[in-house]
């Protein structure tokens, strides 16, 4: 590797080819100072299987504020035990672990208990579903009138990751939302100061042993804008992000990233999933490179079909995509769940059974294999206010 970083070709003013040596200086040989981790090997295997064909995350990581509004949506106290039992609906679903290859948690829920006494780190590993962790504590308003923001989280970073893998956690989580739409917006300042946090905080992650879901997400939000102005900003933003990783040192084959589809705002019309998918798929290949294993979308608001039916497009408009193209899917996996659920024992088994079919839909979309029909047709958005403050995704 250094010598072929001093052996550097070069083109020359008259474009004859050239070569030259060159000496790195030191800091220079640092940005690959991952690849030394202990960890560096298990990272991009546990990436590989997270990313593996035809399986997906499951996004349940809801702070106990959002986790308490959507209990209550429907009936159910907001409260530790009840918090407790969802999750152990949602991680006890028999054959999810066909779908699902890794579900990100909230930090009460990795410290939690099933029924049955065991630790719902093993409950997941028994079904080859591996524990993650959302480890940023929120946004931040930033300076400024528009309400853009930065995500909190990194005092502490190192000593909570070491205690997250002690409890079992192999990969972690943290949300950057980048709004548009609206005059000025986003700002430099928030193109920056989103992609510096990310950044930091994978190589955090990297280097204490969990692989970090790098989110940056260009937020669907209020507004006419076209698909093609999503996409003009995502592209940027997104290789902002890549540009700082390879500052920081970040090993990409060890990452996961989790961005947005390109839609376009909430007041225009809906895109078709044919032009969600080419507009998105152009944008990931001008940004993302290919060493990333798993391009895994948010859901982001998309009700729980257009989830499926945009993800299928996009595996159709690329097959040979050299990243997976899946979901780590909250909203659109769990809403219905939920509602179904709610709150009662008897509606338990009715519950798991409709989060598979969720699941097993978006992992045939993930595949391109989707046929239809969809377990959740039609439905609205399912959108909620931009949050922030606390630990709140
Ligand atoms: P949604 O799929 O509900 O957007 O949630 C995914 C997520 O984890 C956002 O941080």
């Amino acid at each position: 590797m250094q010598a072929q970083m001093q052996l550097r070709s070069q083109r020359t003013a008259a474009g004859v080819r050239t070569t030259r040596s060159r000496v790195q200086p030191k800091v220079m040989c640092r940005a690959f100072n991952s690849m030394e981790s202990p960890y560096a090997e298990e990272l991009k295997k546990t990436a590989a299987y997270i990313a593996q064909k035809g399986k997906g995350i499951l996004a349940s990581d809801e702070s106990n504020a959002t986790t308490g509004k959507r209990l209550q949506s429907v009936g159910v106290d907001n409260t530790e035990e009840n918090r407790r039992d969802w999750r152990e609906l949602l991680y006890t679903a028999p054959g999810l672990g066909q779908y699902i290859s890794g579900a990100i948690m909230f930090e009460e829920t990795l410290y939690q208990k099933g029924r049955d006494g065991r630790q719902f780190v093993d409950v997941l590993l028994a079904q080859g579903i591996y524990p993650g962790i959302k480890v940023d504590t929120g946004l931040q308003v930033l300076p400024g009138d528009k309400g853009e923001t930065t995500t909190q989280g990194l005092d502490n970073l190192a000593d909570r990751c070491k205690a997250y893998r002690k409890q079992g956690a192999r990969f972690a989580k943290w949300r950057a939302v980048v709004k548009i739409g609206e005059a000025g917006c986003p700002s430099t300042t928030a193109v920056l100061e989103n992609a510096h946090g990310l950044a930091r905080y994978a190589q955090i992650c990297q280097e204490n042993g969990l692989v970090p879901i790098v989110e940056p997400e260009v937020t669907l939000g209020p507004g006419d804008y076209s698909i093609e102005e999503t996409a003009f900003w995502s592209e940027r933003v997104y290789s902002h992000v890549m540009r700082l990783l390879n500052e920081y040192g970040v090993v990409l084959e060890g990452i996961l990233l989790k961005p947005n589809m390109c839609l376009p705002g909430l007041d225009a019309p809906v895109a078709s999933p044919q032009e969600v998918a080419r507009v998105t798929v152009r944008t990931m290949m001008r940004s993302i490179p290919p060493a990333v294993p798993g391009i895994h979308f948010l859901s982001g608001g998309m009700s729980e079909e257009e989830a499926t039916l945009n993800l299928q497009a996009l595996n159709e408009e690329a097959p040979n995509a050299p990243w997976a193209l899946t979901f780590s899917y909250g909203r659109a996996l769990q809403s219905t769940t939920l509602k179904t659920w709610a709150g009662k024992e008897s509606n338990w088994a009715a519950a798991q059974d409709i989060l598979v079919q969720l699941a097993k839909a978006n992992s045939e979309a993930s595949t391109g294999k989707f046929k239809g029909p969809h377990p959740v047709p039609g439905g609205g958005r399912i959108l909620q206010a931009l949050r922030t403050g606390g630990a709140g995704k």
